[in-house]
């Protein structure tokens, strides 16, 4: 077996310490270095991880002995830079959702990372989870019909970000989690929201995404909810998933519920539509952080060569369409076109 990988995770607030705890806990991987440019996080890391390195400084970080992979946990305005000095460092990159700013940004970063041969793996975290990968292989399979619609609804009271609207905070998980099953880009965006608190940064948002075959998804995203709520809804012609990521062990549930059209009908009076309700069953999921497997994935990334399944042509697909989504918040829920995602896409839905 080759040497632990060498991991050093800049961003040390909620969610870089999750990271650091997987690459920690997974025995081809060593956290060797934590970068955070607020000293009190990095005390808290140092109790924790005390064979490991503690920088306020990114450059100083990256030159530690034996690091080769950084991982970028921090405010979505830094991931650019710090992606960016990382790769030409030599460093393979895990950067967090969404990747950049920018699709630029994003553009800049995939080039980097190809010069240098160097993995850049994008943070779509959902995409390791097994309700998403068992919801995905379902439909896939023909077991919902055939896809029509998909709602999904992440709500909860803040946390308030003061770079990114809530769109870009929340809705990465639905756009990766909906590009998946779906396995194509939207035709065109549609957006709109209200900035409640801090002018600018909209804390609620409903996006509409509209793809060919008249297939139709919708996304609510809200930092002003007393409840939290993570439910998506698949849409199928012959049944109906929800997803209930609250749930702790039955996340998933399978309705055989369906409404039919007549195909035929001479007039008004003969025209019905019929509802058919049937069975409600619950598929067993395995039990597996998704972070584990993500972070087992970037190991293999790097050291066996596979190809990242959250790449940053992903992260760039998303990042124009939340482009687009900001775009059509100024023009007052106007429809964005999203034009020319299909090649930065797999040619095969990986849920196919
Ligand atoms: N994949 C997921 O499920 C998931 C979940 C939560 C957050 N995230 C992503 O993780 C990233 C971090 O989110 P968070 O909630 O942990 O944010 P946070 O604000 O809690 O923590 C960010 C940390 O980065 C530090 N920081 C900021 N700029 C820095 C810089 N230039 N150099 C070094 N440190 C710097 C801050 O001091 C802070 O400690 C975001 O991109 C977010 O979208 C992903």
């Amino acid at each position: 077996m080759s040497n632990p990988l060498g991991i050093a995770v800049v961003g040390c607030g909620y969610w870089g310490p999750n990271l650091a705890r997987n690459f920690e806990r997974n025995p081809r991987s060593r956290v060797l270095a934590l970068c955070d440019i607020e000293a009190r996080r990095l005390s808290r890391m140092k109790d924790l991880y005390p064979e490991a390195s503690c920088f306020t400084d990114f450059a100083t970080m990256l030159e530690a002995p034996g690091v080769e992979a950084v991982v970028v946990a921090t405010p979505v305005r830094s991931h650019f830079a710090l992606a960016k000095a990382a790769l030409l460092a030599g460093k393979h990159v895990l950067v967090e959702k969404p990747m950049a700013s920018s699709s630029a940004e994003c553009a800049e970063l995939i080039a980097l990372a190809k010069k240098q041969c160097l993995v850049l793996l994008v943070g779509h975290t959902y995409l390791y989870s097994s309700p998403v990968r068992k919801i995905a292989s379902i439909i896939a399979e023909g077991g919902i019909g055939e896809l029509k619609y998909i709602n999904c609804q992440r709500l909860n009271l803040g946390l308030f970000q003061s770079d990114i609207n809530v769109a870009w905070d929340l809705a990465p998980h639905d756009l990766s989690i909906i590009q998946h099953v779906l396995g194509e880009p939207p035709l065109f965006v549609n957006c709109q929201g209200n900035a409640h608190f801090t002018p600018g940064i909209e804390d609620v948002t409903n996006l509409s995404l509209t793809f060919t075959q008249q297939r139709f998804a919708t996304i609510q995203s809200s930092w002003l909810e007393p409840r939290k709520v993570r439910q998506i809804t698949f849409v199928g012609t012959g049944k109906m998933i929800v997803y209930d990521d609250l749930q702790p062990l039955e996340k998933i549930r399978i309705h055989d519920v369906r409404v039919e059209c007549p195909p035929h009908y001479e007039s008004f009076a003969e025209f019905q539509y019929s509802y058919h309700y049937g069975d409600c069953y619950l598929p067993r999921v395995e039990q597996c952080e998704p972070l584990k497997v993500m972070c087992s994935h970037f190991i293999d990334c790097v050291r066996e060569g596979v190809t990242p399944l959250t790449n940053g042509e992903q992260g760039m697909a998303m990042v124009r369409i939340l482009e687009a989504s900001s775009e059509s918040l100024r023009a007052r829920g106007g429809a964005v076109p999203v034009a020319g995602l299909r090649e930065l896409l797999p040619v095969e839905s990986p849920a196919a």
